[in-house]
């Protein structure tokens, strides 16, 4: 049932580019145009809607933080994101002009739960992004976006997650769509790079045996640290969210910009960090800014582990690691961007003698608040 893996986790990280062309299959016809047809939230109220609320927990909550560049990018309607858990709590502002958008891998996850339905009591539309046909929060939202991951069996979630974000991409272009913010040309350009990252993904998961020899490297350090900026920067704290619950490591994610503002204090000779950097085209100034946070943590002593697309080269004096990813349009980094920081993580628990799909103290939903 392993496919000839030893961990489901490792077998559902192989799934990824199966995963995400099943996500987007015939969600677009041969003229790009989208249909996403379980979305039955009529076009109107998507078109009327002022306001994107996103709430999810865990992995599922870092697709959400991806989401709102895409979505705000792409539409124009603001969107905020919140742990599900936070939610309900804080009395957020809610009426049937918001969207909100619940992302759950199993659907049962019970925070996410009592956050659809306090967002339905408001009077809010609530649409499900979730993997697991016929589960509750599918059930008790007006519509659903399934994804289409197969069953994942492994308590870190990977491809869910990856599907997450294709579906989220679809929700932002289907939403441009109906509003009129994009057009035709730019949804086909878009839908075209989202077909070709599957095989991006086969392509990074093919050099993964150098990250594999870091993590194994590393397994008696104390501490991880990930940097990353702009959709990097939910990516960073994926890839630390990863190594906690697999690993047992203490790991933390930080937007690069924040490093000064305290968590530079925590570098010290050896600290090994993880630096998610963008594509040096497009967004050159984030880029540039990258650049010298690496360096930054670098002459401060910190054993740099550095992601980078091929072909930039600026990074390379500043990494005493380097693990290349295929070029991609910005907001689509993402998708190749966590593959290595799944193996990474994986790799590291196996190697500290952890049981990799079942982690301690960990349940694969949480079906208690
Ligand atoms: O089933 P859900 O997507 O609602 O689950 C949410 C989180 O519990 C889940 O993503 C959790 O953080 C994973 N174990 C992370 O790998």
């Amino acid at each position: 049932e392993k496919g000839g893996y030893d961990y489901f986790m490792l077998k559902e990280i192989a799934e990824q580019p199966k995963a995400v062309a099943d996500t987007l299959l015939g969600r677009v016809d041969e003229s790009g145009v989208l249909s996403l047809d379980e979305v039955r939230i009529e076009d109107s109220v998507l078109r009327e809607a002022t306001k994107v609320v996103i709430v999810a927990c865990g992995t599922a909550f870092h697709a959400g933080m991806i989401a709102k560049y895409a979505i705000e990018h792409w539409t124009r309607i603001p969107c905020e994101v919140e742990l599900a858990s936070e939610f309900r709590y804080r009395d957020p502002i809610l009426d049937p002009r918001t969207l909100v958008v619940a992302i759950s891998q199993s659907g049962e996850t019970m925070d996410t739960l009592m956050a659809v339905r306090h967002a339905r009591e408001q009077g809010a539309k609530v649409l499900a992004v979730c993997n697991t046909n016929g589960s509750t929060i599918p059930r008790e939202s007006d519509a659903v976006l399934y994804t289409h991951a197969g069953p994942e069996v492994a308590v870190a979630s990977t491809k869910a997650f990856l599907t997450q974000l294709v579906a989220c991409y679809l929700l932002a272009l289907y939403l441009g769509q109906v509003r009129g913010t994009q057009w035709g040309d730019e949804i086909r350009a878009v839908v075209r790079e989202l077909a070709a990252i599957g095989t991006q993904v086969e392509q990074v998961l093919g050099t993964m045996e150098p990250v594999r020899e870091l993590a194994r490297s590393l397994a008696e350090k104390n501490t991880v640290l990930f940097l990353g900026r702009h959709v990097g920067y939910p990516v960073a704290l994926e890839g630390a969210l990863k190594l906690k619950e697999l690993a047992y490591m203490h790991a933390e994610g930080f937007a690069a910009g924040e490093l000064k503002h305290g968590p530079i204090a925590l570098i010290e000779e050896g600290v090994p960090v993880v630096v998610v950097v963008p594509s040096p085209r497009g967004r050159s100034v984030l880029h540039d800014k990258i650049v010298s946070n690496i360096q930054e943590i670098r002459a401060r002593g910190a054993l740099t582990i550095v992601i980078a697309e091929d072909g930039d080269e600026t990074v390379v004096p500043y990494a005493d690691h380097l693990v290349r990813i295929p070029r991609t349009p910005t907001l689509l980094q993402p998708m190749v961007s966590t593959v290595p920081l799944q193996v990474f993580a994986c790799e590291l628990a196996t190697a500290r003698g952890n049981e990799v799909d079942q982690p301690r103290n960990l349940a694969k939903s949480v079906t208690v608040e």
